[in-house]
């Protein structure tokens, strides 16, 4: 199975990028299962309902989310109806929505599982063992199956990856929004990398207007974060993995700017 995963759309910036480099990418890779991460898709913060049609409507298969699940509030009126939308597996037992899903892709299913790290993110449950509980139930019907790890600490992410190394086809850390160079397929199978980066703004610093952000290092003062405007990047990965045993035998990073134009 073609897996092609586009990390975290920021903004208006980032919506537009999708619209123009999705197309292009799924002519050069032909994936057979298309997931993004719009966790920072509203304005940065959140995904409304129109926003995650529209993401539909570019070419995704599936939208994975994080941290920012709940900012935007209209999310409560529509993540329950929503098949194609999961949030991290590991929130608390009763919180809307759900964590992982099996998407049908020809004749083939592939679960795609969404979870958040823990270290210098929110307490919440743990979404090592999370993970064990949902491959016990995903294993019965495939064992090709995606994770979109969404957290902060590098650690946490390559701990994730040895983890479930041999239990699943990839392992993709999120949320960071800056590409790491570490992809590589695991001994056991895993196609991992620690992050993907982000689909936004290429000037600002991870999506955001840059004077904010300094300012906030120079003065320590509170500031109002928005996300800039301007030449625009698309990131991500693309990953090959066996239909019958889910094994990953290739992993490619994905990173279109103007310093590294798309080549088909
Ligand atoms: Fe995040």
């Amino acid at each position: 199975m073609n897996i092609l995963f586009i990390g975290d759309i920021v903004g208006s910036n980032g919506r537009q990028a999708l619209n123009e480099y999705l197309p292009k990418l799924k002519a050069k890779y032909r994936p057979d299962i298309t997931i993004v991460n719009g966790e920072n898709a509203a304005g940065g913060k959140g995904l409304t309902n129109k926003i995650y049609n529209e993401i539909l409507q570019a070419g995704a298969d599936i939208v994975t989310m994080g941290n920012h699940t709940w900012d935007k509030k209209e999310i409560f009126e529509f993540i329950n109806d929503a098949p194609r939308l999961i949030r991290p597996a590991n929130f608390p037992e009763g919180t809307p929505g759900k964590g992982y899903v099996i998407h049908k892709a020809g004749n083939q299913k592939i679960a795609v599982i969404n979870a958040q790290g823990r270290t210098f993110l929110p307490a919440i449950d743990c979404p090592f063992k999370k993970i064990d509980d949902i491959l016990a139930e995903v294993k019965k019907e495939t064992s090709l199956i995606f994770l979109d790890f969404h957290a902060e600490a590098t650690s946490e992410k390559l701990a994730m990856g040895w983890y479930l190394d041999g239990k699943v086809s990839a392992v993709v850390g999120t949320h960071t929004h800056v590409q790491t160079a570490d992809e590589r397929i695991l001994p056991d199978g895993t196609a991992y990398i620690t992050d993907a980066g982000m689909t936004g703004p290429y000037d600002g610093i991870l999506g955001v207007e840059r004077d904010v952000v300094i300012q906030r290092f120079l003065t320590s003062l509170p500031a109002r974060f928005e996300v800039t405007k301007g030449r625009e990047q698309c990131n991500g990965v693309f990953i090959k993995a066996d239909n019958q045993t889910g094994r990953a035998s290739d992993i490619k990073r994905i990173s279109i700017n103007e310093d590294r134009p798309f080549f088909d």
